[in-house]
């Protein structure tokens, strides 16, 4: 156990926010978290959003299906992916991940609300102006805690194996 471990251990996602904005240097410092994510061959494929304005929360929320949450958000990351990069997924997951562990350091909660594969990716796409070369990973409303939920996690016994897997 150590600071970071017990940050990782911490983090639920949080679906409801006091109505309190997160600090820009909280903001830039969680961005400057998800620059620093592996990617492959260090291509660094993605683009950040950074919606705060209320309306415009309100608008992506009513796009998405289990997003709605996002409307009552102080603040959403929208995480996009080049779509010519193969591993645009993966990449942008570990920056969304980044994300989220940084907030969580700060005592901010989030939840990861999906983007790729979602028909609501492009109309998200449009609806923030990005250029089409990017396609939407995930959505990230971020906020001081009202309420957590806390979801029953696999134990370690049952997800795990050491060099090679064994029937029991
Ligand atoms: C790829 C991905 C997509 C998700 N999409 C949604 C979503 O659309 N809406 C939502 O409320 N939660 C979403 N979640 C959050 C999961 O529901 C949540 O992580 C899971 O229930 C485990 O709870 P925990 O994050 O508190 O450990 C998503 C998580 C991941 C990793």
């Amino acid at each position: 156990m150590n600071v970071g471990t017990t940050i990782i251990k911490c983090r639920h996602s949080v679906r409801s926010y006091k109505p309190v904005p997160v600090e820009d240097t909280i903001i830039r410092d969680a961005i400057e978290c998800a620059r620093f994510a592996p990617t492959a061959m260090n291509l660094q494929p993605w683009l950040i959003g950074v919606i705060r304005e209320r309306g415009m929360l309100e608008k992506v929320a009513g796009l998405t299906d289990h997003g709605r949450f996002i409307a009552d958000a102080p603040v959403c990351f929208a995480v996009f992916g080049e779509r010519k990069a193969k591993y645009y997924l993966e990449d942008c997951c570990a920056a969304t991940e980044n994300l989220i562990i940084a907030l969580q350091s700060y005592g901010v909660g989030s939840c990861w609300v999906a983007g790729d594969k979602k028909e609501y990716a492009e109309p998200v796409r449009r609806l923030l102006r990005v250029p089409d070369h990017y396609t939407l990973v995930s959505l990230l409303p971020a906020g001081y805690p009202a309420d957590i939920a806390l979801q029953k996690k696999k134990e370690q016994d049952e997800i795990v194996f050491f060099d090679q897997y064994k029937e029991d």
